[in-house]
């Protein structure tokens, strides 16, 4: 088991990718504090992850909301013990050409895809760093690279996600705490009901990111366990010139 004794906070855990990567974490042996707006399928979730002898907490909030999330993640932490793995997982996607984009749209997506993984990282960074052990999981998306029509505001909010997961990787290069983003891939679910393939394929990049070794990767980007070059390192751009 690659999470033995480890505890895991995951977002966006009712259904699809989060469902999947909340039980293979359980799997792998660790316990886990699961959330989503949705009560009743975080309920059907703990029945599963505690079949397996694990155990589970059911947070119940908003990513966006800030006091949503400092409850999750101080009660996850007060009934787990430690917070030593977030997936922030969570997402939402609305398809509209910037033109025909509600601007509620853009708000809720960058809300839920941006905002609610930088709130859930704030206060889950300090436990992570007085226990100098921490690895995140930002599911970000290859929609943040390889633009399409009608994305503008879903891809953007993975661009951010993107740069907030390096620029955490950076602030907190001092410390066992390994902050990296993925791409699950095209996966069947809710958000995606074309997805080729099932959302269980996720489960693989996002088991080996959170069983990273300390001298794992930093700041780096994962499609199906592959590094992928998403943030080009710049050296010519110099900000103070
Ligand atoms: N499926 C794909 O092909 C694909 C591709 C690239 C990236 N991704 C990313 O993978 C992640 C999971 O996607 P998915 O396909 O599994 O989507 P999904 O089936 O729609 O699941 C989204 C999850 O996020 C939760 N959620 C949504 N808004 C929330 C909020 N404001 N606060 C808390 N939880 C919230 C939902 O639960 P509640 O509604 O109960 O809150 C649900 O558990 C997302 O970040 C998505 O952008 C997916």
């Amino acid at each position: 088991m690659k999470l033995k004794g480890k505890t895991a906070l995951v977002t966006g855990a009712s259904r699809g990718i989060g469902w999947e990567v909340a039980l293979a974490f359980a799997r792998e042996g660790a316990d886990v504090a699961i959330s989503a707006r949705t009560e009743e399928p975080l309920l059907r979730l703990v029945e599963q992850i505690t079949a397996l002898q694990r155990r589970a907490t059911v947070l119940v909030g908003d990513v966006g909301d800030e006091a949503d999330v400092l409850r999750i993640v101080t009660t996850a932490a007060e009934e787990l013990g430690r917070i030593d793995i977030l997936c922030n997982n969570a997402g939402l996607l609305k398809i509209g050409n910037v033109d025909r984009l509600s601007v509620t749209d853009w708000d809720q997506v960058m809300r839920v895809n941006a905002r609610g993984p930088f709130l859930c990282s704030q206060v889950v960074l300090p436990y992570m760093k007085s226990q100098n052990y921490g690895r995140i999981i930002n599911m970000s998306s290859g929609a943040a690279i390889r633009c399409a029509a009608g994305y503008a505001a879903y891809s953007a909010s993975k661009a951010a996600l993107n740069a907030l997961s390096l620029t955490t990787a950076i602030e907190v290069a001092d410390y066992e705490i390994l902050v990296n983003a993925m791409s699950p891939g095209y996966l069947k679910t809710a958000m995606n009901p074309e997805g080729t393939r099932p959302a269980a394929d996720a489960v693989p990049t996002a088991v080996m990111l959170a069983a990273l070794p300390s001298d794992g990767p930093r700041g780096r980007f994962f499609r199906f366990e592959e590094e992928m070059i998403v943030i080009p390192e710049s050296p010519q751009i110099d900000w103070t010139n």
